[in-house]
């Protein structure tokens, strides 16, 4: 038996109501996500670390791997177009990814030049004119000299520390450095978001609680919390600004 062929109206009213009704679901779901971006951003967050293979370990800066999230690559971007430093110093070389890519963007900019630290010397690092590499432990006091002595009076210098994790060698960090950092300029802790924040709950005391115990001891740096602004950022109240 056949069946009566449905009229032009019936498929336009259909097609009506699946949009609209489509429209309305998307909405809802579009409002729940809003109402909880804490929620979503660290469900993110989780997502892209448990994928290491396919994320963080598997960026890259002109050919060289580099273990930062794009987002927060593009944050100092803006903070190294802001703030005009001369010279970064580096804690944490590995293969030399972050490093290339500050001299990138002093190329760019047409000034500064790179210090950069590690205690294990990596093959095939980037050799590029505005990058210097040292090689030792980043908390031993003939590093903590060869770094000083490299800068000159009046130079404006932003630190990044993205060595061993561990709480208290960033705090024993933080006490060499932090002092280097010019006002205006900018102290980065790197990983904050280990031991739970989101990530890594069972690490133990890390950069974040360095960060906050160093906080609590200075008025000198403020964690800048705009830097975040992305959402996804491997450095949750680790952009210190040095604000006196
Ligand atoms: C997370 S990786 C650095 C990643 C790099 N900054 C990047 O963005 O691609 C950490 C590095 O810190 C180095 N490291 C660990 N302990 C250190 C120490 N005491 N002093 C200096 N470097 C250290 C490791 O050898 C490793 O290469």
């Amino acid at each position: 038996m056949q069946r009566p062929a449905q009229s032009k109206p019936f498929w336009w009213i259909l097609a009506i109501l699946l949009a609209a009704g489509g429209f309305t679901a998307g909405g809802a779901f579009t409002a729940l996500w809003l109402s909880r971006p804490r929620e979503v951003t660290d469900a993110f967050h989780r997502l892209y670390h448990a994928n290491g293979a396919r994320t963080y370990n598997n960026t890259y800066w002109l050919g060289v791997p580099v273990q930062k999230c794009p987002l927060d690559l593009w944050v100092f971007q803006e903070i190294l177009f802001e703030t005009r430093p001369d010279v970064v110093v580096e804690m944490g070389t590995y293969k030399g990814g972050s490093a290339l890519f500050f001299a990138s963007m002093f190329d760019l900019l047409g000034r500064g030049r790179v210090i950069t630290v590690d205690i294990a010397d990596q093959p095939g690092k980037p050799q590029h004119a505005r990058i210097e590499y040292l090689l030792g432990s980043s908390i031993s006091p003939e590093i903590a000299r060869q770094v000083r002595e490299r800068l000159r009076p009046g130079e404006r210098v932003m630190v990044v520390l993205d060595s061993d994790h561990s709480r208290d060698h960033v705090l024993e960090e933080l006490r060499l450095y932090s002092d280097l950092v010019t006002p205006g300029n900018y102290l980065v802790v790197e990983d904050t978001h280990f031991n739970g924040h989101p990530i890594l709950p069972r690490h133990g005391p890390g950069p974040m609680e360095a960060v906050q115990e160093f906080l609590r001891r200075t008025d000198a740096f403020e964690a800048d919390r705009e830097r975040e602004k992305f959402g996804l950022t491997f450095n949750p109240n680790g952009y210190l600004k040095r604000v006196r």
